[in-house]
């Protein structure tokens, strides 16, 4: 049994023990690991399953730490980018420090870094002294968590869950690398490109390789999957659909109420960060229901952080193609 509870003091002690603590963020769970403690690092990857390709993001509680993981000259737009959207959703990948493990980075030359602004992850960063290594708490591949039950369903063996409820943004952190080759987003989230792109010049996205040439990480194509099969609705709402289903819709007011089908809606008008908020805790609700054999969701509208979603929706409904 995982144990779980508000201890800030314990969990942070937990985290200079070199133990792990899942911990809330203000977009999901994050699984956090003292970044500098590479066995710790291992135990994250083979917890979470998860590929030794696939790096971390490093989480901080204040810009002083940026210096023992980004190597000098850091260039001037991380530090606008932190000025305008730390502590906030919003990861840099840039050159890393040598002595930033190599297990973190997936030995790639740059780290991951973001501060987040949820107060218990501020606080759990701060109170352990450590830079935080924090992949979403889930098993790779699996649907992210957005409530300390999630993680209590996915990870079994982690040693401390801290929990502060739902989280409030529910898709994760934007991901962007600041280069010489400019600035570019690897993974669209819960900050808009628009934003980005009104403090920094965002070059092409088109180009999804790094500068070493590699297929940027976050490209992976199925991912944040339910455990059964995923359809997005191409052609409106269906008047009916099989028994057993399960059906997603963007908006309440245009829940159809199918009979012997699950209905579910990701918000109560239409709005995109209400459906964002609900997204993974809707499939989730889908996933845990026994009755339910396979899941419908209506698509949304690909602007804002609806980009964010449609991205998590295609890669979660990726296996399953109709
Ligand atoms: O909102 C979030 O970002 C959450 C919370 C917990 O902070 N974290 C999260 O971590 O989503 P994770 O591990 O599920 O996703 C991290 C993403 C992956 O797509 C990974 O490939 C990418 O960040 N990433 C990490 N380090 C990178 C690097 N050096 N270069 C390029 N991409 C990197
Ligand atoms: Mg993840």
């Amino acid at each position: 049994m995982v144990c779980t509870g508000k201890d800030m003091a314990l969990a942070a002690q937990l985290i200079r023990e070199g133990k792990l603590v899942a911990f809330p963020t203000e977009t999901v769970y994050g699984l956090g690991a003292d970044a500098f403690n590479a066995a710790t690092v291992a135990r994250v990857f083979e917890t979470k399953e998860r590929p030794s390709f696939d790096p971390l993001i490093v989480h901080i509680s204040s810009i002083d730490q940026l210096d023992e993981l980004f190597l000098g000259p850091i260039d001037p737009r991380v530090y606008k980018l932190a000025e305008a959207f730390w502590p906030g959703p919003l990861t840099i990948v840039h050159n890393k420090q040598p002595h930033v493990p190599d297990l973190v980075t997936s030995g790639l030359s740059t780290v991951a870094v973001r501060m987040p602004s949820h107060p218990m992850a501020l606080e759990l960063i701060r109170q352990s002294g450590k830079a935080v290594a924090a992949p979403s708490a889930n098993k790779f591949g699996c649907l992210s968590p957005t409530k300390a039950e999630h993680v209590i369903k996915q990870l079994k063996t982690i040693d401390y869950v801290l929990d502060g409820g739902a989280t409030t943004i529910g898709v994760e952190s934007t991901v962007v690398s600041v280069s010489e080759a400019g600035v570019k987003i690897l993974r669209h989230g819960a900050i808009i490109r628009e934003a980005i792109a009104n403090v920094v010049d965002v070059i092409d996205e088109k180009d999804k390789v790094d500068t070493q040439g590699l297929p940027a990480p976050g490209m992976i194509k199925s991912h944040y999957s339910p455990l059964k099969p995923l359809y997005i609705l191409k052609e409106g709402i269906p008047e009916t659909l099989p028994a057993g289903s399960g059906i997603i819709v963007n908006d309440a007011r245009v829940m159809p109420h199918l009979p012997e089908v699950k209905n579910m809606a990701l918000s109560q008008d239409g709005d995109l960060n209400e459906m964002a908020v609900n997204l993974f805790a809707t499939l989730h609700a889908m996933e845990d229901d026994e009755q339910v054999r396979e899941i419908y969701i209506q698509p949304v509208e690909e602007k804002g952080i609806g980009r964010a979603i449609m991205d998590r929706l295609r890669k979660a409904s990726y296996n399953y193609q109709k």
